[in-house]
């Protein structure tokens, strides 16, 4: 993390991986732990972009292809970086967002069947320099997360959304994707098993996030000016 700006986290993972239960988690345990921290997600997270997510899940830009689809996730997260992400960072808040530039690379560029130098120039301009410190990849096999994600839009009555919808072999082979990008990137990438119980996944999210922390001053004034004290005592 570069000094004077906050920590940016993003959680990717395929469908029922319980990204929306560990990011919750993880931001209670920073809380608990002096950390401001802010906690959204993709598509949406700024009010511009909230506008462009009904049109992409509820599948109305289907019809005009995927690459206008990815232009549309492009849009949403510039919005969602301009308004959202980078004051936040500035203000040295721990962003923690549901979904990021990885998920347009892998839906859009690898199961979307765009190419991959369309999908890099997008990402460039949406998201103008703000690129993830650390990203936790939730990887389970795709059966067990559409699984769960039907159980879940059973319990809230909601039917799959545009991408829930694909076939299995279209989530595996996101899957894949995720787990190239995590090999590409192995200082920003994170791979957590996602089949483990919940407890240990976040107990394993928190020691990944806390390691990006450890450069940052300690939040709690008491134990920082003890932290000052102790550096002055060596100079
Ligand atoms: P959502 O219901 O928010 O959540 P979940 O992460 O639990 O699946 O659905 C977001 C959907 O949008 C998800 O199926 C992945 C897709 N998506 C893309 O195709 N490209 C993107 O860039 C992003 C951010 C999401």
């Amino acid at each position: 993390m570069s000094s004077g700006t906050g920590l940016f986290v993003t959680f990717e993972g395929g469908e029922g991986a319980g990204k929306s239960t560990q990011i919750r988690r993880l931001a209670e345990s920073l809380r608990a732990n002096g950390y401001d921290v802010l906690l959204t997600r993709e598509p949406g997270g700024s009010s511009g972009a909230e506008a462009v997510r009904h049109v992409l899940l509820s599948g109305a830009a289907e019809a005009f292809g995927t690459r206008m689809e990815a232009i549309l996730f492009a849009a949403a997260r510039n919005d969602h970086v301009e308004e959202v992400i980078r004051p936040a960072l500035a203000a040295q808040t721990v962003v923690l967002c549901d979904r990021f530039m990885d998920s347009s690379r892998v839906y859009q560029g690898v199961t979307g069947n765009l190419e991959a130098e369309f999908i890099e120039t997008l990402q460039r301009v949406a998201v103008n320099g703000i690129v993830p410190d650390c990203t936790l990849i939730l990887d389970l096999p795709a059966t067990a997360g559409l699984e769960r994600a039907r159980r879940r839009g059973a319990t809230a009555d909601l039917g799959p959304d545009r991408y829930e919808k694909e076939e299995l072999q279209t989530h595996e082979k996101r899957r894949e994707a995720f787990l190239d990008i995590a090999a590409r990137e192995p200082e920003r990438c994170h791979v957590i098993d996602a089949m483990q119980a919940e407890e240990t996944i976040a107990t394993a999210i928190f020691a990944v996030v806390e390691h990006h922390l450890l450069p940052r001053e300690t939040p709690t004034t008491a134990a920082g000016d003890a932290e000052n004290r102790a550096e002055a005592a060596h100079e």
